[in-house]
């Protein structure tokens, strides 16, 4: 079974955050099931890296959508981006190096900031931008 299940509560309605998103839970299942199979680190520091990249792109995706609407919330959510990418990282480093093996303590890291961050940060988000692509419509004396 897997870890992540995706339910429609998770969506944003923003679709290409929305696709990325469910990327990600691909990616952190398949991690899962690599430690559950007993794959070796190498495997897994690959799934890792592999996490980290996609990761990358998807939240150079969401600022993107932040620079070009003029989003008010832009600095926390970027922070926010830049320690989860940290995280990511160096939990990466520490598999490969050996400091720590891929235990459920680490894959629920990862399971909890996905579902945390994109039901909050990008829910505020998904509403700003969903808000702002409605155009207002002005009583015309119709
Ligand atoms: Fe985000
Ligand atoms: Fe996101």
């Amino acid at each position: 079974m897997s870890l992540l299940r995706w339910k429609d509560e998770y969506l944003t309605q923003v679709e290409e955050i929305d696709d990325q998103h469910r990327r990600l839970f691909d990616l952190v299942n398949g991690i899962y099931d690599m430690m559950r199979l007993g794959r070796g680190q190498e495997s897994i520091v690959e799934a890792l890296t592999e996490l980290f990249e996609f990761t990358r792109f998807h939240f150079g995706t969401e600022e993107k959508f932040m620079a070009d609407s003029s989003y008010q919330g832009t600095v926390p959510h970027a922070e926010e981006h830049g320690r989860l990418l940290d995280q990511i990282r160096d939990l990466r480093c520490e598999v490969r190096d050996s400091r720590i093996v891929m235990s459920m303590n680490e894959i629920y890291f990862l399971k909890d900031w996905l579902l945390v961050h994109f039901q909050g940060p990008d829910k505020g988000l998904a509403y700003h931008l969903l808000n702002r692509a409605i155009p207002h419509i002005e009583n015309v004396g119709l």
